[in-house]
């Protein structure tokens, strides 16, 4: 099953296919969380001081970039503004923003031209909420402060035409942006929201978290069920468990169960984007980067069974195990574990001209035989065996199963 596609420059989205969410702000002076504002009980006068304590001195974004590379990784998503409302690149429209740091420096541009430089594709977050702006509407509902900040004036208007006049600044002075990422969904549909980011970037891709339907949908911290998406679908998840920012004593997931996520959304069709949260001082922890790099590695060997592939609901058998295709290779893939050292791959009733576990090249027997779990179907099926499931457990397993023209005659009717 195909996801329909655009026909225009959006089609990028379908080829590169894993990102990196970078969540970087003040916050990670606090080394808490990034909502510490909201879900550390904090007054805007203690909070607004991390403002003039963030100098990211080893910041480079070079070495972000040789990360995400190592990582098998296609393009950025980086956090312009956060709930916070603090703002990571050079805004004429407030003062609250990263050149009014002991740093000065405009890290978005920084960043941007270091991607264009290698042709990484960068995206941009911006939040809906801001919990600093005097004009943004504040009824001290979910992510918002519980009561407003003295002098607050809201007015939707004029946070409208904040929000519209940022969103140009960040569409116009930082070349190519191929993705803008709405957070918290403003339940207001305001076409001309999208529409500047349209007519400014017009390969951008939009989420569906902003003032309009948008382009994808954005499952986050969750693997979905089902064997395919039916529609552009970008899931995200951090490497940690307790914070998209900073976080000093993180509960980092293990790699093996990242690539089992990333697998299996993949294989049903989606873009995945993993989180990292860069230190104060602008370098990425240790820990995160080892993820990214043991998930680059995997990544590498198994790529091919995702770029430009259709999904296989019709040929996931047993549901033991996801299928993706391309003309007639065809990829098993295991989110749930190699849990046996064989499987009986049904629908599928002829042997393949070659059948290989990326992960390692080692080559798979193959037979087409009656088994005995299948009996009562009366048929016969394509039975792969000799998989290292003993040594295979740190990652997932994908299988290549490279067949002869005309194999489709003998899936089951
Ligand atoms: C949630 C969180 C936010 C984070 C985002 C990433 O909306 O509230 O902190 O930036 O997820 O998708």
């Amino acid at each position: 099953m195909m996801i329909k596609r655009f026909g225009d420059g959006r089609d990028w989205f379908f080829k590169q296919r894993f990102g990196m969410f970078v969540h970087w702000g003040i916050y990670s002076v606090a080394g808490w969380q990034e909502q510490m504002h909201w879900r550390g009980h904090m007054l805007s006068k203690d909070y607004v001081i991390y403002k003039d304590q963030f100098n990211p001195v080893k910041y480079n974004p070079e070495e972000w970039l040789d990360l995400v590379q190592d990582a098998g990784m296609e393009y950025v998503c980086f956090t312009t503004k956060h709930h916070d409302g603090f703002c990571m690149w050079d805004t004429a429209l407030t003062d609250y923003k990263i050149t009014n740091t002991p740093y000065k420096k405009d890290v978005l541009k920084m960043l941007a031209d270091a991607c264009h430089r290698r042709g990484i594709r960068l995206g941009l977050y911006y939040s809906c909420p801001d919990w600093h702006h005097p004009n943004s509407i504040n009824l001290g509902g979910n992510h918002q402060l519980p009561v407003p900040n003295p002098g607050d004036q809201p007015d939707l208007m004029k946070y409208l035409d904040y929000v519209k006049g940022q969103i140009t600044e960040l569409c116009t002075n930082y070349g190519e942006i191929s993705e803008f990422f709405w957070d918290i969904p403003p339940r207001m549909d305001i076409p001309e929201m999208n529409a500047i980011l349209r007519r400014l970037q017009p390969n951008i891709m939009i989420d569906d978290r902003g003032y309009g339907p948008g382009d994808y949908s954005t499952p986050e911290r969750c693997v979905p069920d089902g064997q395919s998406f039916t529609k552009p679908t970008e899931a995200c998840q951090s490497v940690g468990a307790q914070s998209w920012g900073y976080r000093v004593n993180e509960d980092y997931y293990g790699s093996r169960f990242m690539m089992h996520c990333i697998d299996k959304v993949m294989a049903m069709g989606g873009n995945y984007l993993l989180n990292v949260g860069p230190k104060p001082d602008g370098t990425i922890p240790e820990q995160a980067a080892d993820i990214l790099r043991k998930v680059g590695t995997w990544y590498k060997k198994v790529k091919e069974a995702f770029v430009d592939c259709e999904t296989c609901p019709e040929l996931c058998g047993s549901g033991d195990y996801m299928v993706t295709r391309k003309g007639d290779n065809v990829y098993i893939h295991f989110p749930k574990g190699l849990n046996s050292c064989g499987y009986a791959l049904n629908p599928i009733a002829v042997t393949p001209k070659s059948a290989v576990l990326l992960n390692t090249g080692t080559k798979l027997t193959t037979t087409v035989e009656h088994m005995p779990m299948l009996w009562l179907t009366g048929k016969e099926c394509l039975h792969v065996s000799g998989l290292p499931v003993e040594t295979m457990q740190n990652e997932c397993a994908v299988i290549k199963l490279e067949f002869n023209p005309g194999w489709e005659e003998f899936i089951w009717k």
